[in-house]
């Protein structure tokens, strides 16, 4: 079998700190577990900008689609905000979502039980929370045509259109029901079928695909305000949620902070199988570029590093090995190892993105 190749791009900010440390993993996992692979990296965001005058060369895009996986730092920071809409770094990051078609964006959002104080729901709503949010990531609002800023008599118009096909729902909400079989077998669908006919069709879609294929999974529907509200009210009634692009943005912050830290939280967005039988893939961190925080050695590359775990599942087959590395993050936390994003003042020094890598290192060893 030939190598499995690895595209990394550490993008802007603490983008390239946090992907210091899992080349790190990369190559822990190659020396002691034999899995080689063949990594190579470029640059997108502000980045490639400051390079090349656009946020993702055609020759970086051309990579990412032959690559078995991507591997994304974070984009973005106030020196790019005056660009032109066009060439702003987070366009990059949306022309490989969409050209490489990674429909399904599959984000965690777990509360490790050592920071579970951390969160600002009380510690019994959150404790032992593990929910997926499915986000259907190539079309809805951020995608439909029309858009953009137009002239309508004598002031400006913006719009964005939410627009969804029945194949487009069908293919992420089977991507759900997958997932949902292999944790919790239960999957809430949310969207404003009160108010939107795009919502409509979305509930149609998932419960033709649910009757069809997956019965056996207990599927509800919520609207998506409604499902804010019962996200910070009681969420561990979820399982997995399906949702669409737009809502899983605002959806996903959300019930990414009832975890208390984002530093933590990693994500996959997944497409279509390749040849050789891997999806289409790139994985990042949900956090930001943090550019408050670039440079000086306090990122937290927990994020970034339960993304390659995230890798290692769902391109490399290697659910195993994800664990591994997952119950590595998980034990050093138990330890009490915390970047300053996970401490209170007067918690005493923290660690450094460099030490809390070696930490994980250290942790892995010892799992041998
Ligand atoms: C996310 C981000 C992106 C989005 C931005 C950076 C384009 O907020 O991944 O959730 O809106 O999808
Ligand atoms: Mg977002």
């Amino acid at each position: 079998m030939t190598t499995p190749t690895l595209l990394i791009l550490p993008g802007d900010g603490i983008g390239p700190e946090v992907m210091a440390e899992v080349r790190k993993i990369i190559a822990w996992f190659g020396d002691k577990r034999g899995m080689a692979f063949d990594v190579s990296e470029d640059l997108v965001g502000g980045a490639a900008y400051d390079a090349h005058g656009v946020p993702l060369t055609d020759a970086t895009m051309e990579k990412a689609q032959e690559a078995d996986a991507v591997l994304l730092g974070a984009v973005g920071g106030p020196k790019y905000d005056v660009l032109d809409f066009s060439v702003k770094p987070e366009r990059g990051l949306l022309r490989l979502r969409k050209e490489m078609d990674l429909f399904a964006n599959l984000r965690p959002a777990q509360c490790f039980d050592a920071l579970a104080d951390f969160s600002s729901l009380k510690r019994d709503i959150v404790a032992g929370l593990d929910i997926m949010i499915v986000r259907e990531l190539t079309s809805g609002s951020y995608f439909g045509e029309p858009r953009g800023i137009f002239e309508e008599g004598n002031e400006r118009v913006g719009i964005n259109t939410q627009r969804y096909t029945e194949s487009e729902i069908d293919r992420v909400a089977r991507a759900a029901f997958e997932l949902a079989r292999r944790r919790g077998n239960k999957v809430c669908s949310m969207e404003k079928a009160n108010v939107m006919e795009s919502g409509i069709l979305w509930r149609e879609v998932v419960t033709q695909v649910h009757q069809a294929d997956y019965a056996d999974v207990e599927l509800s529907h919520m609207y998506a305000d409604n499902g804010a509200m019962q996200l910070v009210r009681a969420p561990k009634q979820f399982d997995v949620i399906l949702t669409d692009n737009l809502f899983g943005d605002i959806l996903s912050d959300c019930a990414a902070m009832l975890t208390g830290s984002l530093g933590m939280l990693p994500s996959a967005s997944l497409g279509a199988p390749m040849e050789n039988g891997r999806p289409k893939a790139l994985y990042e961190p949900v956090h930001g570029s943090a550019p408050d925080i670039a440079g000086e050695g306090k990122a937290n590359p927990c994020a970034c590093i339960l993304s390659f775990a995230m890798a290692l599942r769902y391109s490399f087959d290697q659910g195993g090995e994800a664990t591994r590395l997952e119950q590595a993050v998980e034990s050093v936390l138990a330890a009490g190892v915390r970047t300053g994003d996970l401490m209170q003042s007067g918690d005493g020094n923290p660690a450094s993105t460099t030490e809390m890598g070696d930490a994980v290192i250290e942790a892995l060893n010892a799992s041998l």
